[in-house]
């Protein structure tokens, strides 16, 4: 068994496992405590922003499988019935709260796990007096699976977590099951968007992404990248590896420059964007 291996007495299915041993997680549960600041933020502005949603007992942060996110809910909490665009992993929510700032036309949902980030989204949203962005502290890919199909006008995963070493690729958020999942919660010709500064991740996307029947790669640009995976430690040798032309976007101008995108381009790491339309 390798550290990535869920956990089951022996014996067990798949079926008969409570359900937070299905899955691996794309995160590591890091310390929740916030300093004065995040905490006032906290205090004053989840009220207003912060979706209570059901959660399941024996896994944090985890969405109840029984809860529907649907349009009936998403009109209650908005006010309107306006299209709704999700952010999985919002970090800071510097993205998100830019973007309601620009589209006060559409609904955004910011989701993330680490609550300094949720709490830092839920400042910058009181501080903007922002009506039309919510802000929910689950693992994301509970939410897309109680999503009504057809709900979602995009959904944007900016700089997902890299996960570098070979044996934690399989926790990387973008995965088969993920992608059905995000399919069915996005309108037809609804947008997954996905950005990453790390090459052998964007490898793992066209991996993912480029053979499925459900999304069409709407990217302009041709990219070439190593057809081979390295891992922390290895990735030196990627320049030496055989390469392919692959289908990506241009920069997407509704992102703003985060501190994540930031670092990786002083560190010299190219920024790869994805537009995948759903069918
Ligand atoms: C590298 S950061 C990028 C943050 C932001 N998108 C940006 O571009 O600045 C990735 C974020 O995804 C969050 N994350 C990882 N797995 C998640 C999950 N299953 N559900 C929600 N958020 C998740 C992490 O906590 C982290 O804040």
């Amino acid at each position: 068994m390798n550290d990535s291996t869920p956990i089951a007495p022996a014996g067990e299915t798949a079926a008969e496992r409570p359900y937070e041993h299905r899955e691996l997680m794309s995160f590591v549960r890091r310390s929740s405590r916030l300093d004065k600041r995040l905490q006032k933020a906290w205090d004053n502005y989840a009220d207003t922003y912060l979706l209570d949603l059901p959660q399941v007992g024996g896994r944090e942060l985890s969405v109840a499988p029984d809860f529907r996110f649907d349009r009936a809910f998403t009109e209650r909490t908005w006010g309107n019935g306006n299209p709704l665009i999700v952010e999985i992993g919002t970090g800071q929510g510097e993205n998100i709260v830019a973007a309601a700032q620009n589209n006060p036309e559409t609904n955004f949902l910011a989701l993330e796990v680490y609550r300094p980030g949720v709490a830092h989204a839920l400042l910058k949203a009181g501080k903007y007096e922002l009506s039309n962005l919510r802000v929910a502290e689950v693992n994301a890919p509970d939410l897309m699976k109680v999503c009504e199909s057809g709900l979602l006008e995009e959904v944007w995963t900016f700089f997902p977590d890299p996960w570098p070493k070979t044996r934690h690729h399989k926790r990387r958020i973008v995965q088969d099951a993920l992608a059905a999942e995000v399919h069915r919660a996005l309108r037809e010709g609804g947008l997954w968007r996905i950005a990453t500064d790390i090459e052998d991740y964007a490898l793992h996307v066209h991996e993912v992404m480029d053979g499925r029947n459900d999304f069409e790669n709407a990217g302009t640009i041709t990219v070439s990248l190593p057809t081979e995976h390295v891992s922390k430690g290895t990735a030196d040798t990627a320049a030496t590896l055989p390469h392919a032309d692959f289908t990506e976007s241009e920069r997407f101008d509704g992102r703003v420059l985060t501190n994540f995108e930031k670092k990786g381009i002083d560190a010299g790491r190219v920024i790869h964007d994805f537009s995948y339309r759903a069918r």
